[in-house]
């Protein structure tokens, strides 16, 4: 009986899975706030850190920036599982055009991962001037959604 039941849970759980919503993956909806937060918090830390480099602020360290490109184009997936359908509200800068213009937002999410991943096939090659010219692009994707999709 147990097994059964067991099995007949599991496969209830794999078929909620194949329409998982954002929802389902947090507990309340501050929860997925803090998520993308934390995530994008993440992420500007390791970008500030490259970005250091590139300003010539700290000395040139290629394994450097490429360790840190390898965690920027990781992190960069993360975020966008926390912008949640109505958690525009409470402790966060998200504006509602997040979900009302969803497919400029969803565009620049792609962006920043397509980005990203240049950005480490750039720091792989250690030519400084080429990881220059795609953190610009990096740092161009950040501004641009933070301009329309995040409030001052
Ligand atoms: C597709 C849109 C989008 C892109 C691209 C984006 N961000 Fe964000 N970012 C946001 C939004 C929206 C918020 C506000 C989130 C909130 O307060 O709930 C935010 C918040 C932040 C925060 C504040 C986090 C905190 O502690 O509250 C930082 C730091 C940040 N982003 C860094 C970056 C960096 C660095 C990049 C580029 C590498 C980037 N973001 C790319 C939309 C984006």
């Amino acid at each position: 009986m147990l097994c059964r039941f067991v099995v007949r849970a599991t496969f209830a759980t794999l078929l909620a899975g194949t329409a998982v919503t954002a929802q389902a993956q947090f507990a309340k909806p501050e929860d997925a706030i803090k998520y993308r937060q934390s995530a994008m918090f993440i992420m500007g830390q390791h970008v500030s850190r490259i970005g250091a480099m590139v300003q010539g602020k700290v000395p040139w360290d290629g394994a450097q920036a490429a360790a840190n490109a390898g965690i920027v184009q990781d992190v960069a997936k993360l975020p966008w599982a926390g912008f949640v359908p109505g958690t525009d509200k409470g402790e966060t800068r998200a504006k509602p055009e997040i979900w009302t213009d969803n497919t400029k937002f969803t565009a620049n999410a792609k962006k920043l991962q397509e980005e990203t991943v240049k950005l480490e096939a750039a720091a792989k090659t250690g030519d400084q001037a080429a990881i220059k010219a795609q953190f610009g692009e990096v740092g161009k994707t950040c501004k641009g959604c933070h301009d329309d999709f995040r409030k001052e």
